[in-house]
Protein backbone atom coordinates (compact mmCIF):
# COMPACT_ATOMS: atom_id res chain seq x y z
CA UNK A 1 0.00 0.00 0.00
CA UNK A 2 2.63 2.84 -0.80
CA UNK A 3 2.52 5.88 -3.01
CA UNK A 4 4.27 8.60 -4.32
CA UNK A 5 2.95 12.17 -5.02
CA UNK A 6 5.14 14.66 -6.72
CA UNK A 7 4.51 18.44 -6.44
CA UNK A 8 5.63 21.55 -4.56
CA UNK A 9 5.18 21.13 -0.82
CA UNK A 10 5.16 23.23 1.89
CA UNK A 11 4.67 22.30 5.65
CA UNK A 12 6.09 23.75 9.30
CA UNK A 13 7.90 22.05 11.62
CA UNK A 14 7.50 24.58 14.27
CA UNK A 15 6.55 27.85 14.84
CA UNK A 16 8.13 30.12 12.23
CA UNK A 17 10.12 32.70 12.57
CA UNK A 18 10.47 35.50 10.02
CA UNK A 19 14.00 36.72 10.95
CA UNK A 20 15.97 33.69 10.94
CA UNK A 21 13.43 32.55 8.06
CA UNK A 22 12.70 29.10 10.01
CA UNK A 23 9.92 26.45 11.43
CA UNK A 24 8.96 25.24 8.18
CA UNK A 25 10.14 23.03 4.93
CA UNK A 26 9.54 23.53 1.15
CA UNK A 27 10.67 21.81 -1.60
CA UNK A 28 10.18 23.09 -5.05
CA UNK A 29 10.13 20.04 -6.26
CA UNK A 30 9.41 17.45 -3.74
CA UNK A 31 8.17 13.53 -3.22
CA UNK A 32 6.43 12.49 -0.11
CA UNK A 33 5.48 8.90 -0.13
CA UNK A 34 2.65 7.29 1.86
CA UNK A 35 2.37 3.93 3.39
CA UNK A 36 -1.21 2.66 4.83
CA UNK A 37 -2.37 6.19 5.03
CA UNK A 38 1.18 7.06 6.82
CA UNK A 39 3.33 9.21 5.83
CA UNK A 40 6.80 7.51 5.30
CA UNK A 41 8.81 9.76 3.97
CA UNK A 42 9.36 13.72 2.22
CA UNK A 43 11.70 15.43 0.48
CA UNK A 44 13.67 16.62 -2.24
CA UNK A 45 13.14 14.71 -5.60
CA UNK A 46 15.73 13.81 -6.61
CA UNK A 47 16.92 12.40 -3.04
CA UNK A 48 13.51 10.67 -2.77
CA UNK A 49 13.55 8.98 -5.90
CA UNK A 50 17.43 7.90 -6.06
CA UNK A 51 16.21 5.29 -2.79
CA UNK A 52 12.20 4.73 -3.89
CA UNK A 53 11.26 0.83 -5.07
CA UNK A 54 10.72 0.73 -8.21
CA UNK A 55 8.02 -0.79 -7.68
CA UNK A 56 5.94 2.17 -6.08
CA UNK A 57 4.54 3.92 -8.65
CA UNK A 58 5.01 8.24 -8.60
CA UNK A 59 1.63 10.13 -9.10
CA UNK A 60 2.87 13.50 -11.26
CA UNK A 61 -0.46 14.87 -12.27
CA UNK A 62 -0.13 17.39 -9.08
CA UNK A 63 3.52 18.76 -10.37
CA UNK A 64 3.47 22.73 -10.84
CA UNK A 65 0.79 22.28 -7.94
CA UNK A 66 1.30 22.99 -3.56
CA UNK A 67 0.22 20.66 -1.25
CA UNK A 68 0.13 21.41 1.90
CA UNK A 69 -1.10 19.55 5.80
CA UNK A 70 -5.11 19.35 5.47
CA UNK A 71 -6.67 22.80 7.33
CA UNK A 72 -7.90 22.35 10.69
CA UNK A 73 -10.52 24.52 11.89
CA UNK A 74 -10.83 24.62 16.17
CA UNK A 75 -14.36 25.90 16.65
CA UNK A 76 -17.51 25.37 14.61
CA UNK A 77 -21.00 24.00 15.01
CA UNK A 78 -22.16 21.88 11.66
CA UNK A 79 -26.03 22.01 12.92
CA UNK A 80 -25.58 25.70 12.03
CA UNK A 81 -24.26 25.23 8.30
CA UNK A 82 -29.01 25.42 7.89
CA UNK A 83 -28.60 29.01 9.10
CA UNK A 84 -24.70 30.96 7.47
CA UNK A 85 -25.99 33.93 6.13
CA UNK A 86 -29.01 34.37 8.01
CA UNK A 87 -29.68 38.09 7.94
CA UNK A 88 -29.10 40.57 10.60
CA UNK A 89 -28.63 40.39 14.81
CA UNK A 90 -26.19 39.95 17.46
CA UNK A 91 -25.36 37.25 19.32
CA UNK A 92 -28.47 36.90 22.11
CA UNK A 93 -31.11 37.21 19.37
CA UNK A 94 -29.56 35.56 16.78
CA UNK A 95 -29.49 32.49 19.55
CA UNK A 96 -33.27 33.03 19.81
CA UNK A 97 -34.47 34.09 16.56
CA UNK A 98 -32.21 31.82 13.98
CA UNK A 99 -30.06 29.43 16.00
CA UNK A 100 -32.47 27.63 18.61
CA UNK A 101 -35.20 26.98 15.42
CA UNK A 102 -32.50 25.83 13.33
CA UNK A 103 -31.06 23.32 16.41
CA UNK A 104 -34.66 21.78 16.90
CA UNK A 105 -34.66 19.79 13.66
CA UNK A 106 -31.92 17.96 14.46
CA UNK A 107 -34.25 15.93 17.06
CA UNK A 108 -36.17 14.31 14.13
CA UNK A 109 -35.72 11.48 13.19
CA UNK A 110 -32.71 11.22 9.98
CA UNK A 111 -32.30 15.29 9.67
CA UNK A 112 -28.83 15.43 10.99
CA UNK A 113 -27.37 12.20 8.78
CA UNK A 114 -27.78 14.60 5.47
CA UNK A 115 -26.72 18.03 6.84
CA UNK A 116 -23.47 16.06 8.49
CA UNK A 117 -22.67 14.63 5.46
CA UNK A 118 -22.99 18.07 3.64
CA UNK A 119 -20.93 19.80 6.34
CA UNK A 120 -17.95 17.95 5.98
CA UNK A 121 -17.92 17.85 2.45
CA UNK A 122 -17.91 21.12 2.00
CA UNK A 123 -15.39 21.56 4.75
CA UNK A 124 -13.48 19.18 2.37
CA UNK A 125 -14.51 21.55 -0.95
CA UNK A 126 -12.52 24.40 1.18
CA UNK A 127 -9.35 22.14 2.35
CA UNK A 128 -10.52 21.49 5.83
CA UNK A 129 -9.75 17.61 7.23
CA UNK A 130 -10.25 18.06 10.80
CA UNK A 131 -12.48 20.08 13.13
CA UNK A 132 -13.67 20.75 17.07
CA UNK A 133 -17.64 20.54 16.40
CA UNK A 134 -20.66 21.64 18.12
CA UNK A 135 -23.32 18.85 17.92
CA UNK A 136 -27.25 19.67 19.22
CA UNK A 137 -28.74 18.82 22.57
CA UNK A 138 -29.90 15.56 20.59
CA UNK A 139 -27.61 12.74 20.94
CA UNK A 140 -28.63 11.28 17.82
CA UNK A 141 -27.07 14.72 16.44
CA UNK A 142 -23.90 13.73 17.73
CA UNK A 143 -24.23 9.45 16.56
CA UNK A 144 -25.00 11.35 12.70
CA UNK A 145 -22.13 13.19 12.87
CA UNK A 146 -19.50 10.82 14.32
CA UNK A 147 -21.05 8.21 11.75
CA UNK A 148 -20.41 10.74 8.62
CA UNK A 149 -16.49 11.31 9.96
CA UNK A 150 -16.11 7.63 10.26
CA UNK A 151 -17.27 6.83 7.13
CA UNK A 152 -14.61 9.51 5.37
CA UNK A 153 -12.05 7.98 8.61
CA UNK A 154 -11.07 12.06 9.17
CA UNK A 155 -10.06 13.35 12.52
CA UNK A 156 -12.43 14.70 14.36
CA UNK A 157 -13.02 16.13 17.88
CA UNK A 158 -17.15 16.54 18.54
CA UNK A 159 -19.51 16.48 21.36
CA UNK A 160 -23.56 16.79 22.58
CA UNK A 161 -24.40 20.44 23.16
CA UNK A 162 -25.56 20.76 27.05
CA UNK A 163 -28.28 23.26 28.02
CA UNK A 164 -31.17 23.19 30.78
CA UNK A 165 -32.05 26.58 30.82
CA UNK A 166 -32.63 29.75 29.15
CA UNK A 167 -33.58 28.24 25.94
CA UNK A 168 -36.62 26.74 24.20
CA UNK A 169 -37.55 23.78 26.22
CA UNK A 170 -37.77 21.38 23.34
CA UNK A 171 -33.62 22.50 23.22
CA UNK A 172 -33.09 21.66 27.08
CA UNK A 173 -31.88 18.68 28.64
CA UNK A 174 -31.51 18.00 32.42
CA UNK A 175 -28.06 17.85 34.53
CA UNK A 176 -28.99 14.43 34.89
CA UNK A 177 -29.90 13.66 31.53
CA UNK A 178 -26.57 15.57 30.06
CA UNK A 179 -24.66 13.85 32.10
CA UNK A 180 -26.35 10.50 31.11
CA UNK A 181 -26.12 11.04 27.08
CA UNK A 182 -22.54 12.42 26.74
CA UNK A 183 -21.19 9.41 28.86
CA UNK A 184 -22.66 6.89 26.76
CA UNK A 185 -22.01 9.17 23.73
CA UNK A 186 -18.06 8.60 24.83
CA UNK A 187 -18.30 5.29 25.75
CA UNK A 188 -19.71 4.89 21.44
CA UNK A 189 -17.31 7.22 20.21
CA UNK A 190 -14.71 8.65 22.21
CA UNK A 191 -11.18 6.84 20.57
CA UNK A 192 -12.96 5.12 18.03
CA UNK A 193 -10.70 5.38 14.96
CA UNK A 194 -9.78 8.47 14.31
CA UNK A 195 -12.84 10.45 16.40
CA UNK A 196 -12.53 12.13 20.08
CA UNK A 197 -15.16 13.20 22.08
CA UNK A 198 -15.36 16.94 23.21
CA UNK A 199 -17.86 18.13 27.07
CA UNK A 200 -19.77 20.71 25.23
CA UNK A 201 -21.95 22.80 27.74
CA UNK A 202 -23.42 25.29 25.28
CA UNK A 203 -21.87 28.71 27.70
CA UNK A 204 -22.18 29.54 30.83
CA UNK A 205 -25.86 31.45 30.44
CA UNK A 206 -28.04 27.86 29.28
CA UNK A 207 -26.14 25.87 31.53
CA UNK A 208 -26.94 25.51 35.59
CA UNK A 209 -24.27 25.47 37.79
CA UNK A 210 -25.72 22.03 38.49
CA UNK A 211 -24.88 21.06 35.02
CA UNK A 212 -21.24 22.36 34.98
CA UNK A 213 -20.25 20.60 38.05
CA UNK A 214 -21.34 17.35 36.14
CA UNK A 215 -19.55 18.52 33.07
CA UNK A 216 -16.32 18.87 35.19
CA UNK A 217 -17.32 15.25 36.61
CA UNK A 218 -17.20 14.28 33.41
CA UNK A 219 -13.34 15.16 32.60
CA UNK A 220 -12.42 14.13 36.18
CA UNK A 221 -13.93 10.88 34.68
CA UNK A 222 -12.10 10.84 31.24
CA UNK A 223 -8.89 13.00 31.94
CA UNK A 224 -8.42 13.10 27.97
CA UNK A 225 -11.54 14.21 27.39
CA UNK A 226 -12.08 17.72 25.42
CA UNK A 227 -13.83 20.65 27.10
CA UNK A 228 -15.24 23.15 24.28
CA UNK A 229 -17.53 26.29 25.46
CA UNK A 230 -18.40 29.99 24.67
CA UNK A 231 -16.80 32.75 26.51
CA UNK A 232 -16.83 36.36 26.52
CA UNK A 233 -17.93 36.79 23.12
CA UNK A 234 -20.62 39.78 23.20
CA UNK A 235 -21.00 42.19 26.02
CA UNK A 236 -24.57 41.85 26.74
CA UNK A 237 -23.54 37.84 27.48
CA UNK A 238 -20.68 39.01 29.83
CA UNK A 239 -23.92 41.40 31.71
CA UNK A 240 -25.90 38.61 31.82
CA UNK A 241 -23.23 36.37 33.15
CA UNK A 242 -22.66 38.71 35.75
CA UNK A 243 -26.65 38.60 36.71
CA UNK A 244 -26.25 34.78 36.69
CA UNK A 245 -23.48 34.18 38.62
CA UNK A 246 -23.15 36.89 41.03
CA UNK A 247 -20.94 35.09 43.19
CA UNK A 248 -18.21 34.49 40.60
CA UNK A 249 -15.43 37.41 40.20
CA UNK A 250 -15.65 36.82 36.20
CA UNK A 251 -17.09 34.97 33.48
CA UNK A 252 -13.85 32.86 33.05
CA UNK A 253 -14.54 32.62 36.98
CA UNK A 254 -17.93 30.46 36.55
CA UNK A 255 -15.91 27.37 34.47
CA UNK A 256 -12.98 27.64 36.76
CA UNK A 257 -15.23 27.07 39.63
CA UNK A 258 -16.86 24.03 37.81
CA UNK A 259 -13.50 22.69 37.05
CA UNK A 260 -13.47 23.14 32.89
CA UNK A 261 -10.68 24.80 32.42
CA UNK A 262 -7.30 22.81 31.06
CA UNK A 263 -4.89 22.19 28.41
CA UNK A 264 -7.67 20.43 26.50
CA UNK A 265 -10.16 23.14 26.82
CA UNK A 266 -10.75 25.66 23.76
CA UNK A 267 -13.03 28.20 24.67
CA UNK A 268 -14.52 30.16 21.69
CA UNK A 269 -13.92 34.23 21.22
CA UNK A 270 -12.86 35.38 24.51
CA UNK A 271 -13.12 38.69 23.18
CA UNK A 272 -13.88 41.10 26.24
CA UNK A 273 -12.01 38.82 28.76
CA UNK A 274 -10.00 41.34 31.16
CA UNK A 275 -6.03 41.00 32.35
CA UNK A 276 -6.99 38.89 35.44
CA UNK A 277 -9.14 36.53 32.92
CA UNK A 278 -6.22 36.18 30.29
CA UNK A 279 -3.56 35.13 33.61
CA UNK A 280 -6.05 32.60 34.64
CA UNK A 281 -6.39 31.09 30.84
CA UNK A 282 -2.39 31.51 30.50
CA UNK A 283 -2.12 29.39 33.89
CA UNK A 284 -4.59 26.73 32.94
CA UNK A 285 -3.23 26.06 29.03
CA UNK A 286 -6.40 27.09 27.82
CA UNK A 287 -6.64 27.72 23.61
CA UNK A 288 -8.79 30.64 22.58
CA UNK A 289 -10.24 30.19 19.22
CA UNK A 290 -10.38 33.34 17.20
CA UNK A 291 -13.12 33.31 15.30
CA UNK A 292 -12.97 36.34 12.83
CA UNK A 293 -15.38 36.04 10.50
CA UNK A 294 -17.85 35.51 13.14
CA UNK A 295 -16.91 38.12 15.50
CA UNK A 296 -17.82 40.58 12.75
CA UNK A 297 -20.68 39.19 11.37
CA UNK A 298 -22.29 39.04 14.76
CA UNK A 299 -20.77 42.74 15.60
CA UNK A 300 -19.06 40.88 18.58
CA UNK A 301 -16.04 43.02 18.72
CA UNK A 302 -11.89 42.73 17.46
CA UNK A 303 -9.95 40.32 19.19
CA UNK A 304 -6.67 41.84 20.16
CA UNK A 305 -4.67 38.58 19.18
CA UNK A 306 -1.17 40.31 20.45
CA UNK A 307 -2.73 41.13 23.77
CA UNK A 308 -3.94 37.65 24.39
CA UNK A 309 -0.60 36.26 22.97
CA UNK A 310 1.30 38.80 25.33
CA UNK A 311 -0.32 37.34 28.25
CA UNK A 312 0.91 33.69 27.23
CA UNK A 313 -2.91 32.57 26.33
CA UNK A 314 -2.76 30.41 23.33
CA UNK A 315 -4.70 31.65 20.20
CA UNK A 316 -5.96 29.17 17.51
CA UNK A 317 -8.05 30.32 14.61
CA UNK A 318 -11.59 28.54 13.53
CA UNK A 319 -14.38 29.17 10.97
CA UNK A 320 -17.53 28.87 13.73
CA UNK A 321 -20.08 28.21 10.99
CA UNK A 322 -22.93 29.60 10.84
CA UNK A 323 -22.32 32.55 12.99
CA UNK A 324 -18.84 32.64 10.82
CA UNK A 325 -19.61 33.21 7.42
CA UNK A 326 -17.41 31.20 5.51
CA UNK A 327 -15.99 27.33 5.58
CA UNK A 328 -12.55 28.43 4.27
CA UNK A 329 -10.07 28.58 6.69
CA UNK A 330 -8.01 31.03 3.78
CA UNK A 331 -11.28 33.75 4.22
CA UNK A 332 -10.49 33.38 8.24
CA UNK A 333 -7.21 34.09 8.01
CA UNK A 334 -7.69 36.58 5.56
CA UNK A 335 -10.37 38.19 8.21
CA UNK A 336 -8.11 37.36 11.27
CA UNK A 337 -5.22 39.91 9.50
CA UNK A 338 -8.03 42.49 8.70
CA UNK A 339 -9.37 42.32 12.24
CA UNK A 340 -5.93 42.25 13.65
CA UNK A 341 -4.81 45.16 11.19
CA UNK A 342 -7.72 46.78 12.84
CA UNK A 343 -5.90 46.54 16.41
CA UNK A 344 -2.42 47.47 14.90
CA UNK A 345 -0.84 44.22 14.42
CA UNK A 346 0.39 42.48 11.06
CA UNK A 347 -0.04 38.77 10.94
CA UNK A 348 2.87 37.15 8.59
CA UNK A 349 1.99 34.97 5.96
CA UNK A 350 3.85 32.14 7.25
CA UNK A 351 2.46 32.66 10.25
CA UNK A 352 -1.52 32.66 9.22
CA UNK A 353 -0.44 29.29 7.21
CA UNK A 354 1.33 27.80 10.57
CA UNK A 355 -2.08 28.73 12.55
CA UNK A 356 -4.14 26.90 10.11
CA UNK A 357 -2.05 23.46 10.11
CA UNK A 358 0.33 22.65 12.81
CA UNK A 359 -0.68 25.93 15.05
CA UNK A 360 -4.31 24.25 15.24
CA UNK A 361 -2.74 20.74 15.76
CA UNK A 362 -1.08 21.73 18.60
CA UNK A 363 -3.88 23.31 20.29
CA UNK A 364 -6.33 20.56 20.08
CA UNK A 365 -3.41 18.47 21.17
CA UNK A 366 -3.26 16.14 17.49
CA UNK A 367 -0.13 17.14 16.32
CA UNK A 368 1.77 13.83 17.04
CA UNK A 369 -0.84 12.62 14.26
CA UNK A 370 -1.60 15.77 11.95
CA UNK A 371 -0.79 19.34 11.26
CA UNK A 372 2.28 18.84 9.22
CA UNK A 373 4.22 15.82 6.90
CA UNK A 374 7.01 14.29 9.32
CA UNK A 375 7.39 10.86 8.96
CA UNK A 376 4.64 8.98 10.54
CA UNK A 377 2.05 11.37 10.40
CA UNK A 378 -1.08 10.48 9.36
CA UNK A 379 -1.30 11.70 5.38
CA UNK A 380 -4.07 14.04 5.23
CA UNK A 381 -3.44 17.09 2.81
CA UNK A 382 -4.15 19.10 0.33
CA UNK A 383 -3.52 19.76 -3.08
CA UNK A 384 -3.47 23.64 -3.81
CA UNK A 385 -4.05 25.14 -7.55
CA UNK A 386 -2.74 28.33 -6.78
CA UNK A 387 -3.56 29.63 -10.90
CA UNK A 388 -6.89 28.47 -10.38
CA UNK A 389 -8.52 32.00 -11.32
CA UNK A 390 -7.22 34.34 -13.88
CA UNK A 391 -6.36 37.27 -11.23
CA UNK A 392 -4.42 34.28 -9.04
CA UNK A 393 -2.12 33.24 -12.00
CA UNK A 394 -1.41 36.84 -12.92
CA UNK A 395 -0.21 38.02 -9.63
CA UNK A 396 1.25 35.01 -8.22
CA UNK A 397 3.59 34.89 -11.40
CA UNK A 398 4.28 38.76 -10.15
CA UNK A 399 5.58 37.62 -6.48
CA UNK A 400 9.62 37.25 -5.96
CA UNK A 401 9.49 34.56 -2.41
CA UNK A 402 7.23 32.35 -0.76
CA UNK A 403 6.28 34.78 1.75
CA UNK A 404 4.85 36.72 -1.07
CA UNK A 405 2.81 34.01 -2.72
CA UNK A 406 1.28 33.17 0.41
CA UNK A 407 -0.31 36.29 0.82
CA UNK A 408 -1.58 36.48 -2.72
CA UNK A 409 -3.24 32.82 -1.73
CA UNK A 410 -4.47 33.89 1.50
CA UNK A 411 -6.32 36.87 0.01
CA UNK A 412 -7.06 35.79 -3.73
CA UNK A 413 -7.68 31.99 -2.88
CA UNK A 414 -10.98 30.28 -1.83
CA UNK A 415 -12.61 26.82 -2.39
CA UNK A 416 -12.02 27.54 -6.23
CA UNK A 417 -7.87 27.10 -5.09
CA UNK A 418 -8.44 23.73 -3.93
CA UNK A 419 -7.94 20.93 -6.29
CA UNK A 420 -8.16 17.94 -4.29
CA UNK A 421 -8.61 16.91 -0.70
CA UNK A 422 -7.09 13.56 1.15
CA UNK A 423 -7.46 11.73 4.05
CA UNK A 424 -5.15 9.32 4.84
CA UNK A 425 -3.57 9.12 1.34
CA UNK A 426 -7.22 9.08 -0.16
CA UNK A 427 -8.79 11.75 -1.82
CA UNK A 428 -12.16 12.77 -0.65
CA UNK A 429 -12.47 15.44 -3.15
CA UNK A 430 -11.59 16.57 -6.20
CA UNK A 431 -12.62 19.87 -7.89
CA UNK A 432 -12.51 18.34 -11.31
CA UNK A 433 -15.31 15.70 -10.24
CA UNK A 434 -18.26 16.80 -11.94
CA UNK A 435 -20.70 14.62 -9.97
CA UNK A 436 -19.37 16.03 -6.78
CA UNK A 437 -20.02 19.56 -7.98
CA UNK A 438 -23.64 18.39 -8.83
CA UNK A 439 -24.34 17.86 -4.87
N1 LIG B 1 -22.68 31.34 22.21
C1 LIG B 1 -23.49 30.35 22.62
N2 LIG B 1 -23.89 29.59 21.59
C2 LIG B 1 -23.32 30.12 20.49
C3 LIG B 1 -23.35 29.77 19.11
O1 LIG B 1 -24.00 28.82 18.68
N3 LIG B 1 -22.63 30.57 18.27
C4 LIG B 1 -21.89 31.63 18.72
N4 LIG B 1 -21.20 32.36 17.84
N5 LIG B 1 -21.84 31.96 20.01
C5 LIG B 1 -22.55 31.22 20.88
ZN1 LIG C 1 -19.52 28.89 18.43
Amino acid sequence: MRSAIRATFLHFIDQPDFAANTGYEYYGDGVMVINNGLIEAIGNASEILAHLDSSVTVDSSNVGKLIIPGLIDCHTHFPQIDIVAAYGEQLLDWLNNYTYPAEQRFGESGYGDAVAEKFLREGFRNGTTTAMVYCTVHPESVDAFFSASEKYNCRMIAGKVMMDRNAPEELCDTPEQGYEQSRSLIARWHGKGRLAYAVTPRFAPTSSSEQLTLAGRLLREFPDLYLQTHVSENLAEVAWVKELFPECDSYLQVYERHGLLGERTVLGHGIHLNDKELGLMAACGVSIAFCPTSNLFLGSGLLDVERCESAGVNVCLATDIGAGTSFSMLKTMRAAYEVSQLRGHSIPPLRAFYNATLGNARALKIDHYVGNFDAGKEADFIVLDTEATPLLRYRMGLCNNLQEKLFVMMYLGDDRMVASTHIMGKMVHSSTDNIERRN
